[in-house]
C-alpha cells in the first residue's frame, strides 16, 4: 500500500501529467483538496473508488482516512492543486506517514505560477530585466511569514515576484512594493488560470488595486516586476550568431570543436 501525492495542476484537467492520470486510475481511494481539483480529474478514479473531499477535514481526520485505506491494503491517490512543492501541506502529511511507516510517492504537477505565465504568454525571466522568480505570499491566518521573508526584502532584488494567497491583501502588496519597483512597474493578476472562467488583468502598481474588483478573490496570483512588460529586454547569448558553444563551435580553435556526444558519454 502506498500514498501517492499527486500535483493535480492549476485547474484545466488536461494539464494533469500522464503519470498522475495513471496513478489516479489505479487507486481504490482518492483524497482530494477541495474545489481546486476539477471534477474531470476525479472522474479518472475507478468507478468503485472511495473519493473523499478533505477540505472540511483536519489533519487527524485525513490521517484516519489514510489509516483506513492502509488497514484495507488500498493505495491512495492524494491530490493537491498545482504542484506539491509549494503550499500543498504535503510536508506535514508526509511527516505523519513516515512516522506510521506508510510508503509514499510524489508526482509533480503544473504550478499555478506557470499556468498564469502561460495565460499571459510571458516569460518571467527576460535577459536584462529579471533572471529570478520569487514564489512568495503575504502572511495569512494559517501561516505567518518567517522574519526576513518580506515583500520589501524581495522587492530589493528587482526579481519577478509571483505572489500567492494574497489577493485580499492587494493594497498592502502595492504599498510595500512601490518604493522599490516604482508606480509604473507592470503588474498582472491572473484569476483561476487555466479554468474556463479565467480572468487576466494587466496594469501597473499605481492602477492594479482599482482594476481588481470584488469578483476576483482567493484563486488569484499577483505577478509583479519589469519582465511583465514583455518588452525592453535583451536577447540571450544562447542563440546569438557568434556565441561559441558545444553544439555550434565558432572555429576550429574552439574548445568545443572536437566535442561529440560520444566523447562526453565516455568522459
Ligand atoms: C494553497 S496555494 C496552492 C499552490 C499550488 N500548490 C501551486 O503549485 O500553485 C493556493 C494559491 O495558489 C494560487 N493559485 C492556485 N491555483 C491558481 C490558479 N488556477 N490561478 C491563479 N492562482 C492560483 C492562488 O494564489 C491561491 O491563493
Amino acid at each position: 500500500m502506498t500514498v501517492h501525492f499527486i500535483g493535480a495542476g492549476p485547474g484545466a484537467p488536461d494539464l494533469l501529467t500522464l503519470r498522475g492520470r495513471d496513478i489516479i486510475s489505479s487507486c481504490q481511494v482518492c483524497l482530494y483538496a477541495g474545489s481546486l481539483v476539477p471534477a474531470e480529474i476525479l472522474a479518472l478514479c475507478p468507478t468503485d473508488a472511495r473519493i473523499v473531499n478533505t477540505a472540511p477535514l483536519d489533519l487527524d481526520q485525513i490521517m484516519a482516512e489514510i489509516g483506513k485505506a492502509y488497514a484495507a491494503g488500498q493505495d491512495v491517490a492524494r491530490l493537491h492543486s498545482g504542484d506539491l512543492s509549494v503550499w500543498s501541506a504535503m510536508g506535514e502529511q508526509m511527516r505523519r506517514l513516515k512516522a506510521m511507516g506508510i510508503p509514499v510517492s510524489v508526482t509533480p504537477g503544473v504550478p499555478a505560477f506557470a499556468a498564469a505565465a502561460a495565460a499571459l504568454g510571458t516569460e518571467l525571466t527576460l535577459p536584462g530585466l529579471a533572471q529570478s522568480v520569487v514564489l512568495t505570499r503575504t502572511s495569512g491566518r494559517a501561516s505567518a511569514m518567517p522574519e526576513g521573508e518580506t515583500l520589501t526584502n524581495f522587492a530589493a532584488t528587482g526579481a519577478t515576484l509571483a505572489i500567492h494567497l494574497s489577493i485580499q491583501n492587494l493594497e498592502r502588496v502595492v504599498t510595500e512594493l512601490t518604493p522599490a519597483y516604482g508606480t509604473d512597474c507592470p503588474v498582472a493578476v491572473v484569476y483561476r488560470a487555466s479554468w474556463p472562467d479565467q480572468v487576466i488583468l494587466r496594469g501597473q502598481l499605481s492602477t492594479i488595486a482599482v482594476q481588481v474588483t470584488g469578483d476576483i478573490q482567493r484563486t488569484a496570483l499577483i505577478l509583479v516586476g519589469p519582465a511583465l512588460a514583455g518588452e525592453g529586454f535583451d536577447e540571450s547569448c544562447l542563440y546569438a550568431v557568434d556565441y561559441d558553444r558545444r553544439y555550434r563551435p565558432q572555429s576550429s580553435d574552439s574548445p568545443w570543436a572536437s566535442w561529440t556526444e560520444e566523447t562526453e558519454a565516455n568522459a
